[in-house]
């Protein structure tokens, strides 16, 4: 018998669009539910305890809803602060969105690192800990940046997006002390690889930007190994819990193949 049940990802807004592309590639027949909470957009503002009530408990109404048989935190910062208490609440498996500091610590040859994130997510306990456990021996720079977050949801709705916003985005990174030795940029909030075109276009020098959209997927992959997939892809479901402007998001959400929208 077929296995109809979807992948469910889960983000503020379109940044998880980062996360499901690698895994529509590696996962084609797979059926998807993307759930944007609009409704509590932006997250990167919010506190760690209005995270912390907000996202298992919508987790879980979503998990009752569209019965997944894989829910992705295609946000950074929902995982950082939520991810403990989502896999004790629901029972299926459920993978989260990290800052990458692990690859970027691994190819940093200046051993000075950025981490573009919000500004929930650069300040996380959890961060301090990737740091410490996997780059040690680096300069490890943070920087949150709440604009990015709003230029890749209106570069998304097709509007033009002006690089003077990119470049004072980078300039939080590259203008504390021993910013000018990054070279590597590890994009932490899964908007980010939406405009990473835009960021290095400014980039004061090349330097190369890593996030764990890849990684993530052939995680996703690894533990659905085996399961049985629709014959052919089906229409992808986008949700939003809020207000979006549908209309305006509607030719990027069906680039990535979402092609039917939805209220929650
Ligand atoms: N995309 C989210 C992340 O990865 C958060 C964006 C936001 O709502 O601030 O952190």
């Amino acid at each position: 018998m077929t296995d109809t049940r979807p992948i469910l990802f889960f983000d503020s807004g379109v940044g998880g669009l980062s996360v499901l592309a690698p895994t529509r590639a590696l996962l084609p027949h797979a059926p998807f539910v993307y759930v944007a909470d609009s409704a509590g957009f932006p997250y990167g503002t919010r506190s760690e305890a209005e995270i912390a009530a907000r996202v298992p408990a919508l987790l879980g109404r979503l998990a009752e809803r569209y019965r997944p048989r894989l829910i992705v935190i295609a946000c950074n910062t929902a995982s950082t602060i939520a991810l403990a208490a989502v896999r004790a609440a629901l029972d299926l498996p459920i993978v989260g969105t990290v800052p990458a500091i692990k690859p970027a610590a691994e190819v940093s040859r200046t051993r000075a690192i950025g981490v573009l994130g919000t500004d929930a997510t650069v300040r996380q306990p959890y961060v301090d800990d990737l740091a410490a456990r996997f780059a040690g021996d680096c300069l490890v720079l943070r920087h949150g940046s709440a604009d990015l977050v709003q230029l890749a949801e209106a570069k998304l709705r097709g509007e033009d997006v002006p690089p003077v916003r990119f470049e004072a985005a980078l300039a939080g990174l590259f203008g504390q002390p021993g910013g000018e030795r990054i070279d590597v940029i590890v994009n932490a909030c899964t908007h980010f690889p939406l405009v990473v075109d835009e960021l290095a276009a400014v980039a004061p020098h090349p330097v190369l930007f890593v996030d764990g959209s890849e990684g993530i997927a052939r995680r996703i992959a690894f533990l659905t190994q085996g399961q049985s997939w629709p014959d052919s892809p089906g229409e992808g479901v986008a949700v939003f819990t809020g207000d979006a402007d549908h209309a305006a998001l509607a030719p990027a959400l069906a680039r990535y193949g979402l092609t039917r929208v939805e209220a929650l």
